[in-house]
């Protein structure tokens, strides 16, 4: 067993010097800061949106195009939609700041694991008590076994041997998409406890729910491709990839409860309270602030609404967004000074939300008068249903879908908020 956590008493820091802590560290090892790139990839129809620092580099670790230099950083914004439904909890994003570290060819596991540990525990001052590393556990599909090297690494410099956690692929393999450059990845999780409760030991559960908390991939081991029919190939070398949610970084840092305590997200959880007079409830303001923010990016990249691919992302926000208001009674929310809000607080960050300020507010503003306008009439015609008797029918539901344009999805809502029976069903909700 280790010894005994050791409480961490670090002052606050800000997003912004984190990210500063993060770049420069990286260029005095060598690494080219390198641009963020645009979050709408470019000739890569595997991804909606750049997902990863690494995604729009995918050419690089393929070998098909080479970097400036081998050693790269940078902060990338990215958009991940897989997890929406978790929005509103503490930790959980549609769009973020990923800070990236990458060798091109260059060093391998050693490396990234030496310059992980430094800039942990040298630059952001974390107790090493307090970290946890996973190292992958070996797949037999892949002709892979337990990243033995990893582990020795992470000894080395000073992880305690408890500490060191061995996941499977599902854990610990890392792809953009369905194809591509991919590999086994070795994760930094941070103990949020100084107590026993729920604490790991070896073999046992590793509770990242509510104890650990990760911080960082600090090395996807880039070594194969995975092809189109799901088998995968070694790439000509080996690379390494790291990637740290800015978001989740500040949080954990300062060891707030929640992302949204950060400075990159309360002003705007608070600039909601302040235009819904505090009468949204808790996860709605998460929601909105999280939507909000990526439904700017994505407008601000000039990708209008629409109503497939890239552009029912926006569409689908805004229409949660509408309905999140609605639904609180929050009817005329002013999502307007919540816009200009967001664009004159963040245009340092995410500068696109200023240069196409106007692509972006008349885009979102002519969808929420569409959608608001049917969700208005369809709203009175199921109060009006709701009158008559305690049901819905099936003929009422595809009225209402055809004639009133109304979502398929919020007709259930309603009819479950409502305890409404189908009439054909009395027995079961709608
Ligand atoms: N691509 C890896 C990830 O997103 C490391 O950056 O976790």
């Amino acid at each position: 067993m280790g010894i005994l956590t050791v409480s961490d008493t670090r002052e606050k820091i800000t997003s912004k010097e984190i990210r500063e802590k993060f770049l420069s560290y990286f260029e005095s090892k060598d690494h080219l800061r390198i641009k963020n790139s645009s979050i709408i990839p470019k000739n890569d129809p595997t991804l909606l949106f750049i997902n990863a620092g690494m995604a729009p580099m995918k050419k690089f670790f393929t070998g098909e195009e080479s970097p400036e230099k081998p050693r790269l950083c940078n902060v990338q914004t990215c958009i991940r939609t897989i997890d929406l439904d978790d929005v509103g909890d503490k930790s959980h994003l549609t769009s973020f700041s990923m800070l990236g570290s990458w060798s091109i060819g260059d060093y391998f596991k050693e490396g990234a694991i030496k310059l992980a540990y430094e800039f942990l525990t040298k630059h952001l001052n974390i107790p090493n008590e307090k970290l946890y590393v996973t190292v992958f556990a070996g797949d037999k599909s892949i002709g892979l076994d337990v990243d033995d090297e990893c582990k020795k690494w992470w000894k080395e410099v000073g992880i305690l041997e408890d500490h060191i956690v061995e996941c499977p692929m599902e854990d610990n393999f890392w792809i953009a998409g369905e194809t591509g450059p991919c590999g086994p990845c070795t994760e930094v999780f941070y103990d949020t406890r100084d107590d026993d409760v729920n604490k790991y030991v070896p073999g046992g559960y590793f509770d990242t729910k509510t104890r650990y908390i990760e911080i960082w991939n600090a090395g996807v081991c880039m070594q194969f491709n995975r092809n189109l029919d799901g088998t995968y190939s070694p790439l000509k070398f080996k690379s390494i990839d790291t990637g740290a949610g800015l978001e989740r970084l500040t949080m954990t840092l300062n060891k707030m409860s929640s992302v949204y305590d950060t400075d990159l997200l309360k002003p705007i959880c608070d600039k909601i309270n302040e235009l819904a007079n505090g009468k949204l409830s808790e996860r709605t303001v998460r929601v909105l602030t999280d939507h909000t923010r990526t439904i700017s990016l994505i407008l601000s990249e000039k990708q209008a609404p629409s109503n497939e691919g890239r552009g029912y992302v926006p569409r689908k926000l805004i229409r949660r967004c509408i309905l999140l208001t609605t639904k609180e009674s929050v009817k005329d929310f002013d999502y307007l000074s919540l816009y200009n809000f967001f664009i004159d607080n963040y245009s340092d960050i995410f500068p696109l939300i200023k240069e196409n300020k106007d692509f972006l507010l008349s885009h979102f503003e002519k969808e929420y008068e569409q959608f608001n306008k049917v969700l208005v009439s369809g709203l009175e015609k199921l109060d009006e249903i709701k009158t008559k008797g305690n049901n819905i029918s099936k003929e009422d539901a595809f009225d209402l879908v055809t004639t009133y344009g109304l979502p398929f999805d919020i007709i259930e809502d309603y009819a479950k908020d409502n305890n409404f029976l189908k009439k054909d069903d009395e027995s079961s909700s709608f």
